[in-house]
């Protein structure tokens, strides 16, 4: 009978709960990098996007940048599972197991998995200093100065950090370059764009005003085919038609919440990102600056997850072989 009571007091509790969520409080979505970078960029989108789908809702974006997203995931992971903190994040999910020796997170067994957002291309970029304006060139002056050169990025495990490596990998560049992390993206931008760093790999969200306006230089993107639709982007060859056998890299963003949060609350939140991932606005928003709205089952929790258990497999050799760890 006890038993019955107690079961019967937690049912009427998560009904209450996904009743009354989000109610007031407001929906606190965890950017793990700086304000103004492409990781803050989808969020804000979305965040203004689902507050038309849950009525009375509130989410606002938070940032908690450093140490490559495992900060801000790390909040997340250990945050009330009310549904109140959700974590925005990327393929950064992916790549901290293979590079954090100490994380303080398990990627697949401490977060509820919401969906998969939209993938994101990423362009080799330069200082305006830098003398190439062609692809070619600019390898040709990479080699030349193995060594001596610079390429930013948002911290170890980063999206930025990742093309890098494996750029650098592709190109069998003699020295590694130097690196400069960053909180995000959005500083590092304003330190290529000031000429403190020589080169970065960085996401079409970010990029592409920057390029528009002839602050930095263009040299690739990182997909297999190039950016065709894309009127600032679509002069730009592919690395794959530069040499570069097999190169094709898109950074994918998804929403997690943490371990624990009640069914009834994720059905809601995950109705709610659906609904904004067909918000025209979204995808207009989220395509002029490069960016593919995902709209397949990977909307769906199960096959997010499922992806991103795959992402971490496949990662773990470009990781290893790049020898870079961090406790
Ligand atoms: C990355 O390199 O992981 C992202 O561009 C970070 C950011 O959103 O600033």
């Amino acid at each position: 009978m006890k038993r019955l009571l107690v079961l019967a007091a937690a049912a009427t509790a998560l009904f209450a709960n996904a009743q009354t969520y989000p109610g007031s409080k407001p929906v606190s979505i965890v950017v793990p990098f700086a304000a103004g970078g492409p990781t803050d960029r989808v969020a804000r989108d979305l965040a203004e996007a689902m507050r038309k789908h849950i009525p009375g809702s509130n989410f606002v974006v938070e940032n908690v940048n450093g140490a490559g997203g495992t900060i801000g995931a790390t909040k997340v992971a250990k945050a009330s599972p009310d549904g109140h903190t959700l974590l925005l994040h990327h393929i950064g999910m992916a790549a901290a197991p293979g590079l954090y020796r100490k994380l303080q997170y398990k990627p697949l067994e401490d977060f509820e998995y919401l969906g998969m957002i939209n993938e994101v291309p990423m362009t080799l970029v330069g200082k305006p200093q830098l003398p190439a304006n062609t692809y070619r060139d600019f390898e040709n002056y990479i080699r030349a100065n193995a060594g001596k050169l610079n390429i930013a990025h948002a911290g170890l495990g980063s999206a930025s950090h990742l093309c890098g490596l494996m750029w650098q990998a592709a190109i069998k560049s003699t020295e590694a370059m130097t690196t400069i992390p960053f909180g995000g993206t959005a500083p590092a931008m304003n330190a290529l764009v000031g000429g403190q760093v020589d080169m970065m790999c960085d996401q079409t969200t970010n990029t592409t005003g920057q390029i528009e306006a002839g602050r930095i230089k263009a040299f690739a993107v990182t997909t297999a085919k190039p950016l065709s639709s894309n009127k600032v982007l679509k002069d730009l060859p592919t690395l794959q038609e530069m040499g570069l056998k097999g190169f094709d890299l898109t950074i994918w963003h998804g929403l997690y919440a943490p371990k624990g949060t009640p069914p009834a609350v994720l059905a809601q939140l995950n109705t709610a990102m659906k609904a904004a991932l067909k918000d025209p606005d979204f995808i207009k928003k989220q395509e002029g600056l490069g960016a593919v709205v995902v709209t397949d089952k990977r909307v769906d929790p199960a096959a997010h997850k499922t992806f991103v258990a795959n992402e971490i497999a496949k990662l773990k050799p470009v990781i290893d072989a790049a020898k870079q760890f961090a406790d």
